[in-house]
């Protein structure tokens, strides 16, 4: 049931270059897959922080990862929150984090969760069920405005108006309950099937971007997140959404710069230096073998920082 394919998993670890005695985050410990090849790598004594907003996500990596006993800690935590757990376990700086954006295939295909517009389920699409905000609360409850707001930002979706509009008639008589319900009634605003992807796909990503706030998430541990890390330690990053991978860019971009200044200042007034050193001065992405392997692999960009 919790099976999830790692993406850019070799590419990944040869930035970060886990080693023996190491301190490591896996920010999205997911299925594991990345977390577990980190404790190999580092083995006999690496240690790995895994934080997962799903606790369902821990308790399937947990048993995936019952070997490693101590070398693995887990905590049901965003990344965002990550300096809160490090002083909670009594870690100041680490030799390396990943963060694995998204949500992995198994939330997807669990029809419980709400995630897919293929398996009927409820509206939810929380990835900490323990928040109050989930999809249903979302589509019924949002504007319009806010609702075409969502659809456009998040989901590129050229007809987010008109999505956003019909929702809006739709849960006048009664509730959109359903992944289903919403699946239909988008498909019903843009006129049927497509044949490359279904038409609700960008629609259901936007909601999930929506309920998880994942770009303010993101944006939050891109505030200062280079100085979680010690001198020489690395930080890698895959995203799999271009606003994602924007923000992690400028980030890195900012991060690498000796001067934040505007260019036609003389003396530079700004008191920044740069933290960390560019390892991928392009994104790193997943080779066709991966793609035909794994096409949800199609659109993940990974970058990586150290720390000077
Ligand atoms: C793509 S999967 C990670 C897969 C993992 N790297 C592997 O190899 O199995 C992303 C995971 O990150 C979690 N997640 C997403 N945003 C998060 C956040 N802000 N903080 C913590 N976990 C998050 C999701 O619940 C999901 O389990």
């Amino acid at each position: 049931m919790f099976a999830h394919v790692s993406v850019l998993l070799r590419e990944a670890l040869d930035l970060l270059k886990p080693e023996p005695g190491g301190r490591y985050i896996d920010g999205t410990l997911g299925g594991g897959g990345h977390g577990e090849a980190i404790l190999t790598a580092s083995a006999p004594d690496g240690l790995v922080l895994g934080l997962d907003r799903d606790d369902q996500a821990l308790a399937a990596a947990g048993q995936r990862l019952h070997e490693f006993g101590a070398r693995l800690i887990t905590r049901q935590a965003s990344f965002a929150d990550v300096r809160e757990v490090l002083d909670e376990i009594g870690w100041d700086r680490v030799d390396g984090i990943i963060l694995d954006l998204g949500v992995s295939s198994w939330q997807i295909d669990a029809p419980e969760r709400g995630f897919s517009f293929r398996s009927g389920g409820p509206l939810d699409m929380r990835m900490d069920r323990r928040q109050t905000l989930d999809a249903r609360s979302l589509v019924n409850g949002a504007s319009e405005e806010e609702l075409t707001r969502i659809f456009r930002d998040y989901g590129e979706e050229p007809q987010a108006r008109r999505i956003a509009a019909r929702i809006a008639a739709e849960r006048k008589s009664r509730p959109i309950e359903t992944t289903d319900d919403l699946a239909r009634l988008v498909e019903g605003a843009k006129g049927g099937r497509r044949r490359d992807h279904h038409p609700a796909t960008q629609v259901f990503q936007a909601l999930r971007i929506a309920v998880n706030r994942e770009l303010d998430q993101l944006e939050k541990f891109l505030a200062d997140g280079f100085a979680l890390l010690r001198p020489g330690g690395r930080l890698a990053i895959i995203a799999f959404h271009s606003l994602e991978d924007r923000l992690v860019k400028n980030a890195f971009r900012k991060w690498s710069r000796a001067c934040l200044c505007p260019p036609r200042a003389l003396v530079c007034q700004c008191g920044w230096s740069a933290k960390v050193k560019l390892l991928t001065k392009r994104p790193v992405v997943p080779s066709d073998t991966e793609i035909s392997a794994n096409p949800r692999a199609r659109s993940a960009k990974l970058r990586a920082v150290e720390r000077l």
